[in-house]
């Protein structure tokens, strides 16, 4: 299989996608680049898959425009987009082999037959899969079936892959390993792809830039850095990382509330907000550290309410003044010198604190 296929980029432009009385996918506007890694993330039924669906043209949008390198394919049919597509369950045949699975793409369009299985030939050595086609997809393990999926999309040398949840179906070793798979032929091949995912943890890992939807809306466009350490709003802050939400009261210039033995000053502090403002604020649980000075000018009381060991992290429900926070720290062996009830010294650098929205 040739590396560098034809890559587009992809522009949506106010899409709607109206099921009935219902808008399933809103204003939505999206520019993904040439050869660029886009995730689209989301709670269940926020619209990743109608989005997607628009893209490989299964589905039209009620308004708005879908373009490709400029050239408006709204309403093109989808074998006439070079676009290929994995399905959220792979919609393999299960009656075809291997071979037959991914050679469909290429039969449909009439190839000749010698060029087919030169190619079916190249794209099982492209996923790693030599000497497994002519076994039926039936007989493979998911991980394999997943890597028949994808090579019967790149086989027809498709301008944009789009992914649909990809990985959903595998445990949680091959997901990772899969993961790592996809991302080292997506960059190989310099293909752009689109990629569906509920997953915070694949999104983050695996994209150039990725989209938050929630309720058929997007919530923010941005690099996984970007996201992540300046969430847009309060879902994103709790969507990507769980991120802790506090409601604080603006002081006087640069100083914050949170209650009366909780504030902390913050110079880059916008200058639009006024004393007596409420505001959303959004810690990440690892930004917490405790410290065991006695004396610390930056400290605040807390007391430890829950404890959790999860692999090389310690979760804990830390209550400080009226306001409990989620704190996640790497086990040490201070871990577990710390116990329910304990009283704490909780430091939090005002840096790690983003200020959300201003009512
Ligand atoms: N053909 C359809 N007719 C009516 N409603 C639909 C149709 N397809 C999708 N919807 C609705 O549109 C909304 C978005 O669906 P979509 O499949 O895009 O969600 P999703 O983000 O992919 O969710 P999931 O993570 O569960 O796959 C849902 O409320 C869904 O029920
Ligand atoms: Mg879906």
């Amino acid at each position: 299989m040739r590396v560098n296929l034809k890559v587009s980029n992809v522009s949506l432009k106010n899409i709607n996608k109206n099921f009935g009385e219902f808008r399933a996918v809103k204003h939505l506007n999206l520019e993904i680049q040439h050869g660029e890694f886009f995730s689209l993330l989301g709670p269940s039924g926020c619209g990743k898959t109608t989005t997607l669906r628009m893209i490989a043209g299964f589905e039209f949008p009620s308004s708005g425009s879908i373009s490709f390198d400029g050239k408006d394919v709204s309403y093109t049919k989808p074998h006439k987009r070079n676009t290929g597509m994995v399905f959220q369950n792979f919609a393999l045949f299960p009656h075809m082999s291997v071979c037959e699975n991914i050679a469909f793409g290429l039969q449909a369009r009439k190839i000749p037959k010698p060029d087919i299985i030169e190619r079916v030939a190249k794209a099982l050595t492209l996923v790693d899969l030599t000497g497994l086609g002519d076994r039926k997809v039936t007989d493979l393990s998911g991980g394999q079936q997943q890597r028949v999926a994808l090579a019967r999309a790149i086989i027809i040398e498709p301008n944009i892959l789009l992914l649909d949840e990809p990985l959903s179906n595998l445990d949680t070793k091959l997901r990772e390993e899969t993961r790592e798979e996809i991302k080292k032929l997506q960059q190989r091949l310099g293909i752009t792809t689109v990629y569906v995912t509920h997953d915070q943890e694949e999104a983050l890992s695996l994209s150039n830039r990725m989209a938050v939807m929630s309720q058929g809306v997007c919530q923010q466009v941005g690099t996984p850095e970007e996201i992540y350490q300046n969430p847009a709003n309060t879902f994103v802050a709790q969507f990507v990382g769980n991120a802790n939400i506090i409601e604080g009261v603006v002081e006087h210039s640069g100083n914050i509330k949170i209650s009366p033995n909780w504030q902390f000053s913050k110079k880059s502090l916008n200058g639009s907000l006024k004393p007596g403002q409420k505001v959303s604020l959004s810690i990440r649980p690892e930004s917490f550290v405790f410290e065991n000075k006695d004396k610390c000018d930056t400290c605040f009381d807390g007391k430890i309410k829950n404890k959790r060991l999860s692999g090389a992290i310690v979760e804990y429900q830390v209550e400080i003044g009226s306001t409990i926070v989620q704190v996640r720290n790497l086990i040490s062996d201070q871990t577990f010198e710390r116990h329910v009830d304990d009283t704490v010294l909780v430091a939090i650098n005002p840096s790690k604190i983003n200020i959300l929205n201003a009512d």
